[in-house]
């Protein structure tokens, strides 16, 4: 049976209970972080604690635990779920106070920490000669201007991905005045003219951490690479497209809106560096001693 984390103690999912006073609740006051585990072996965990740390400090929320305690909290949390390929979902909200008022309250009170595990189901990385790819849309980007944060205020986010499910699309790629911004929930990669782009980190996205390691790839296998501002004509004339995250890891995308990008397939670019991020994360994670 699943077992979750809140503030102190692993319980059953049904069990937990939080106030409706909590400004997790009242406002989206919190953050979050996502962070996958292949064979119980929390991946790239330093770099997602970080962002938590950023995120926290970016809203004023005290950090409830060291990243000792955060990575024991996340292991355990794994093996009471069985572990093997899971995602970690944790957040951080500013906790409960005793009446509404959109201003912090004071004194200050305790952090809400909940955390819970999810199956990660098999990436496209993983089999880079069989993956078929997916289909995305465009769509205005309706959100915020501090997209960097990790907020749990997913609304937009969360209206734009419906708009991909409704089309029979696996992801909404995001265009602010013109320009891609970043997918629903992933960060978005093209290749153009044989280099591979992304738009560069700032407070219009997420600064994915799959989108970095997927940076450092590039560099460290000398794949012609730039990080860019990208137009949507050249989101629209690109050769592959490809969206990354945590759990979806580096997806190709092989029509957008009513268009084939490529000949429809995944890209060679794409096939490539889906065996690098193979091999970078079997090593890490001892998955080739399974
Ligand atoms: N989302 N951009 C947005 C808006 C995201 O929500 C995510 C991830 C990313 C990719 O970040 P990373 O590579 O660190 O997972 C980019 C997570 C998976 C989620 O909300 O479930």
């Amino acid at each position: 049976m699943s077992q979750v984390y809140l503030n102190g103690a692993f319980m059953a999912p049904e069990e937990a209970r939080i106030s409706p006073m909590d400004r997790g609740f009242l406002f989206a006051d919190g953050i979050y972080e996502v962070i996958p585990a292949f064979n119980s072996v929390l991946f790239r965990f330093e770099e997602h604690l970080q962002r938590l740390e950023r995120s926290l400090r970016e809203v004023e929320i005290r950090n409830p635990f060291s990243p000792a305690e955060w990575q024991a909290l996340c292991e355990e949390l794994i093996a009471h779920n069985g572990g093997g390929n899971l995602s970690v979902y944790l957040q951080v909200t500013r906790g409960a106070a005793p009446r509404r008022d959109h201003a912090f309250p004071t004194p200050p009170v305790s952090p809400t920490v909940f955390m819970m595990t999810s199956p990660i189901a098999v990436p496209a990385a993983d089999s880079p000669d069989t993956a078929t790819g997916g289909k995305a849309i465009t769509r205005d980007d309706i959100r915020w201007a501090r997209c960097d944060i990790k907020s749990i205020s997913l609304l937009p986010n969360s209206l734009l991905r419906q708009q991909a499910a409704t089309s029979g699309a696996m992801e909404t790629i995001l265009l602010r005045d013109g320009f891609v911004t970043e997918g629903s929930a992933s960060n978005v990669f093209i290749v153009l003219d044989g280099t591979i782009l992304t738009p560069p980190k700032n407070h219009a996205i997420l600064g994915g951490i799959t989108r970095d390691l997927v940076v450092e790839l590039c560099a460290r296998h000398s794949l012609p690479f730039a990080e860019t501002e990208i137009t949507e004509a050249q989101l629209r004339q690109a050769e592959e497209i490809w969206i990354t995250s945590s759990t979806r890891e580096v997806v190709p995308i092989t029509q957008l809106n009513e268009a084939v990008v490529g000949n429809g397939k995944p890209g060679a670019m794409w096939k490539t560096l889906a065996r690098h991020y193979i091999d970078f994360k079997r090593r890490l994670c001892g998955l080739d001693q399974e």
